[in-house]
C-alpha cells in the first residue's frame, strides 16, 4: 500500500478484537512517530508513552468515562477494546499552539503507518484531559511534569468492518 492509499484508507475505529498488535508492527509505528517533523527540530519537546499493561489501560479509560459522566453526564468507555494506546505528549513549543501541531503530526504518521500495515487505529482527544488532570495518573505513566499529554491514539483490529466516510473540507484556489 503507498502512502496516498493508506491516507485515503485511514478511518476511525471504535470496536476492537482481542488480538494485540505485533511488536514488529509497534516498533514500526513508534518509527514512524519519530519520523515526524517538529518544528526548529525540538524533538526534546515531545514525549511518547505506550500503554498495553490493561491494568493501566482500564484505570486511563475509566478514568476519562467518570470525567466525562460528571462534565456531559454521558457515560462512554473510549477504550473500545483496544489493547495498544499511545499517548503524545509535549512540553511548551517556541510559540503557544505548535505544540497541538506537533502532536497532530506525530499522530498522524503513526495512524497511517498503522494503515499500511493493516491495523486499525481512533484518534483520542477525549481521554487526555482526564491523564493531565490526574498527577498520579500522569505520575504512574511515567509522563514527566515539564510534559503535557495532549493527543491519544488506540490501535488494534478492528471486530467490524466499517466503510471509509465521505469527508471533504473546503477549498479555495487563488
Ligand atoms: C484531534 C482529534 C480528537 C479526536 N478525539 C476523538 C475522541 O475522543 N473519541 C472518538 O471516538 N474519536 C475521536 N476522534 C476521531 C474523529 O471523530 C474522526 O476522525 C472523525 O469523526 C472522522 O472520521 P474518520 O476518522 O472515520 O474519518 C478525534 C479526532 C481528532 C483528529
Amino acid at each position: 500500500m503507498n502512502a496516498l492509499e493508506a491516507i485515503l484508507k485511514r478511518k476511525s475505529t471504535r470496536a476492537y478484537g482481542p488480538a494485540q498488535i505485533s511488536e514488529e508492527a509497534l516498533e514500526n509505528i513508534i518509527k514512524a512517530a519519530c519520523a515526524a517533523p517538529v518544528g526548529m527540530a525540538r524533538y526534546d519537546t515531545l514525549h511518547i508513552t505506550v500503554v498495553q499493561n490493561e491494568d493501566m489501560l482500564a484505570r486511563i479509560f475509566n478514568e476519562a468515562e467518570e470525567v466525562m459522566f460528571k462534565a456531559v453526564g454521558i457515560r462512554k468507555n473510549m477504550n473500545f477494546g483496544a489493547k495498544t494506546v499511545i499517548i503524545v505528549s509535549s512540553a511548551p513549543a517556541y510559540r503557544e499552539g505548535v505544540e497541538y501541531a506537533h502532536a497532530g503530526i506525530v499522530i498522524e504518521n503513526m495512524v497511517i503507518a498503522a494503515t499500511s500495515m493493516g491495523i486499525d487505529s481512533v484518534i483520542l482527544g477525549g481521554p487526555i484531559s482526564a491523564i493531565a488532570q490526574n498527577e498520579a495518573l500522569k505520575t504512574d505513566l511515567g509522563i514527566k511534569a515539564v510534559f503535557e499529554p495532549l493527543l491519544a491514539v488506540a490501535f488494534g483490529y478492528g471486530s467490524e468492518d466499517t466503510p471509509v466516510k465521505e469527508h471533504t473540507i473546503s477549498v479555495n484556489r487563488v
